[in-house]
């Protein structure tokens, strides 16, 4: 049992093989985030057990902002544990909704669709989530505002919610190339419905338009170039508004009141991702995710990871406030490979790391076309992608909007860079699994933007 520095005691558990790297200082078990912010993986024999996991980020986020713009509390249980999710709870908690966890339940109490002049500028953190959907919604308040965020948020495009939301009467500053921090003065009373046509497929512009379009006057049109996400529609239906979709376009009427609801947030796929790649990896595995989300806008991994030769299949399916919620199992089988392109790319968007990661252990490999977006994500994914691979060793040819990754490779343990970015650093905890010789991530601490637990959960499946 070794850490990079030091050995740290035995525990009784039945595989302690992963650890944080440590610094000069000494040794210290996994599951403690040193000042290094490294952590070791050692490669694994085989992935077995069950998981129940946190609350999806992307529900978490709606569900809370929406609250806070009904009128009464909402409970939530199982919300999202993730510090992004904690951005949006302290935003809405700075414009005057009152929040509150007690006994594992969340409480927002709604300010019925007007918020408070936060006394300082709003602070984001890492969540471009919450900058984007929250604008939305100051678009439509009648004070002005400002929005920041960490230096990787400061780096992010928001000319795509900022040009719909001016049209719409709002006024919002920003910085040169439409980048944070922005200033939005709300237009109040006076914002108006728009029919857009959005450039990107983007969920979050989506979310921000129909949050807007709800504080309009009239009919907001939106339409969508590729299929995205349907959290935001399906969470105003369970807020009680009235939301519809004709082919690629929702609408929405203004002015409609939101009721509280109760709720229990289904476990977050993306997080899932990890793991199911990582039983897809092991011929022995055998793994359980116990409260998947399975919204058919979210679940593509499955699709995928069944084409590529994974034995998956779903039980317990249930619906509550429209979102499909259900248990996952998972069992290896010889994967063969896939390409994944148009449409496809805006369903898998925060899978593509990962399945790219895991790529050079199929038979013949993944490549990953249209996908452009991935560069103007927390880091430049694509990029990160390409480099940390090739750390490993792995043959990698990376394109403006994609990369192509060969099946049957042989990597090799590495010291691999996330960028500070948490999907590429839980992306290539799963490569070192199955790579020869240990890995460092390193800025392995940013798994808390969407899932702190990973690391303990990824160490109680792992055999070694
Ligand atoms: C999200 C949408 C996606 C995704 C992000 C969450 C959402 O972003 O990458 O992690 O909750 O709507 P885009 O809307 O920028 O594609």
């Amino acid at each position: 049992m070794k850490t990079r520095g030091g050995s740290c005691p035995r525990r009784e558990r039945r595989s302690v093989k992963i650890f944080m790297a440590m610094g000069n200082s000494g040794a210290e078990c996994f599951g403690r985030m040193n000042s290094g912010n490294a952590m070791t993986i050692q490669p694994a024999r085989n992935i077995s057990g069950a998981v129940r996991l946190p609350g999806d980020k992307s529900i978490s986020h709606r569900y809370a902002m929406l609250a806070a713009l009904a009128e009464g509390a909402s409970r939530f249980e199982n919300f999202s544990t993730g510090a992004d999710c904690a951005s949006t709870l302290r935003c809405l908690g700075a414009s005057g909704c009152g929040v509150a966890q007690r006994d594992g339940v969340l409480e927002i109490a709604g300010r019925g669709k007007r918020l408070e002049v936060p006394p300082e500028a709003l602070d984001c953190g890492n969540s471009g989530s919450t900058m984007r959907m929250l604008a939305g919604i100051l678009a439509g308040q009648e004070f002005s505002c400002e929005m920041r965020g960490d230096e990787s948020l400061s780096r992010r495009p928001m000319q795509r919610i900022i040009t719909p939301l001016e049209q719409m009467g709002a006024g919002i500053d920003a910085q040169a190339g439409g980048l944070p921090p922005l200033r939005i003065t709300g237009a109040g009373g006076s914002l108006r419905a728009i029919e857009y046509k959005m450039p990107v497929a983007s969920a979050q512009v989506k979310s921000c338009l129909l949050f807007a379009g709800l504080l309009a006057k009239g009919e907001t049109r939106i339409e969508e170039p590729a299929r995205t996400r349907d959290h935001g529609e399906l969470a105003l239906r369970a807020f009680g508004a009235e939301v519809e979709r004709r082919g690629a376009q929702v609408q929405i009427r203004g002015g409609q009141p939101l009721s509280p609801i109760s709720a229990t947030i289904p476990g977050d796929i993306s997080s899932a991702a990890f793991f199911l790649c990582a039983a897809a990896l092991f011929p022995d595995s055998n793994l359980v995710i116990e409260n998947a989300l399975l919204n058919p806008t979210r679940a593509a991994l499955l699709d995928v990871l069944t084409a590529l030769g994974a034995r998956m299949s779903v039980l317990n399916m249930s619906e509550a406030h429209g979102e499909i919620v259900g248990t996952v199992q998972v069992k290896a089988g010889p994967l063969g490979g896939a390409v994944i392109s148009g449409g496809q790319t805006a369903a898998l968007i925060d899978e593509l790391p990962v399945l790219a990661a895991i790529a050079p252990y199929t038979h013949k490999g993944i490549e990953i076309r249209d996908a452009g977006e991935l560069r103007l994500k927390e880091s430049d994914r694509i990029a990160a992608i390409a480099g940390n691979l090739r750390a490993m060793g792995a043959r990698v040819e990376e394109r403006p909007d994609g990369l192509t990754v060969a099946g049957e490779q042989h990597l090799h343990g590495a010291e691999i860079d996330s960028a500070g970015d948490h999907r590429i650093a839980m992306a290539f905890s799963i490569a070192a699994l199955r790579a020869e010789g240990a890995s460092v991530i390193h800025g392995a601490d940013s798994a808390r933007i969407s899932y702190p637990e990973f690391f303990d959960v990824l160490e109680r499946i792992t055999e070694r």
